[in-house]
């Protein structure tokens, strides 16, 4: 299990072993993380996938399946700790969970949610929160949801050398406040998000459930990479839930294929666990 450092966070995997290296960079041959630099540096290059992940196993099980960068969502409320929606998600329901991820890989980039209420208040209160998440949580990098208004948090966790991931579109912790989970097609409105977005300083960007076209016209428009999830096959990387991936969670969105039904396993093999121990078939005498 891997352990984490500042130094794993900001070192450019591309620069690493040359002369002018940072002198605090690990020896060569060590195993780092990607970074939100080479992240960035895919765009228009390689389309990659991402997954949610919420602890050790299946972070590690991501890392093996050669997803490199993994995403904590604060979905870890729906799908882990049986919330109906993720604004009651603490910071440290997140560095709890982040570290577990952290643990489980080596060298996969670690993106971690800011959950609602660790950056609505102020660029202070925003900043020290994410720092949070990268000294006790692991974070790579962290991801935050709104457009036009969070250009200046962005700006103040960017400023104090955290890289930012942004995400518009649908924006479930504050999905009940507007048209809930219905695709978004207010295009002006996208594009300005998305362009205050970057132009804060923010490394790629979530585009949840946004009509296809406009997130393919956001996607050309940016330097930065654009994370779709349901929203079409245009954008630079794909992001899904890790439970809607592998059928563990009744209500998945419509837009996501389940590649698995590990849910119906997990329950046909205790429900044989608990027939045998019934039956006095296990242990076995
Ligand atoms: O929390 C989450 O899992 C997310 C993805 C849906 C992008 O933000």
């Amino acid at each position: 299990m891997a352990t984490h450092t500042v130094h794993r966070r900001i070192v450019d995997n591309d620069t690493a072993g040359k002369t002018d290296a940072r002198p605090y960079e690990p020896e060569k041959g060590t195993v780092r993380r990607i970074t939100a630099g080479a992240i960035k540096r895919r765009k228009g290059r390689t389309i990659f996938p991402i997954v949610t992940a919420y602890d050790a196993p299946f972070g590690q099980f991501a890392e093996q399946a050669g997803i490199d960068v993994i995403l904590v969502g604060d979905s870890v409320g729906n799908v882990v700790l049986g919330y109906d929606e993720t604004t009651p998600v603490t910071i440290a329901d997140m560095i709890h969970h982040a570290s577990a991820v952290v643990r489980g890989t080596s060298r996969a980039h670690i993106m971690v949610d800011m959950p609602f209420g660790s950056y609505q208040v102020s660029d202070e209160d925003a900043t020290r929160n994410a720092i949070r998440l990268v000294k006790d949580g692991g974070a790579c990098s962290v991801k935050m949801e709104g457009g036009t208004y969070v250009a200046d948090r962005i700006r103040a966790i960017y400023g104090a050398g955290i890289p930012v991931v942004g995400h518009i579109g649908v924006m479930p912790q504050t999905a009940s406040l507007g048209p809930g989970y219905k695709m978004r097609k207010n295009r002006e409105r996208l594009i300005a998000d998305a362009r205050a977005v970057e132009a804060a300083g923010a490394y790629a960007i979530v585009l949840e459930v946004i009509d296809h076209d406009v997130a393919r016209e956001i996607t050309e428009t940016l330097t930065i990479p654009t994370i779709g999830i349901g929203s079409g096959p245009h954008c630079d990387s794909q992001v899904l839930v890790l439970h809607d991936v592998l059928g563990m969670y009744p209500d998945s969105p419509s837009f996501v294929k389940r590649y698995s039904d590990l849910g119906e396993t997990a329950t046909n093999a205790l429900r044989a666990y608990a027939a045998e121990v019934k039956e006095r078939m296990f242990p076995a005498t």
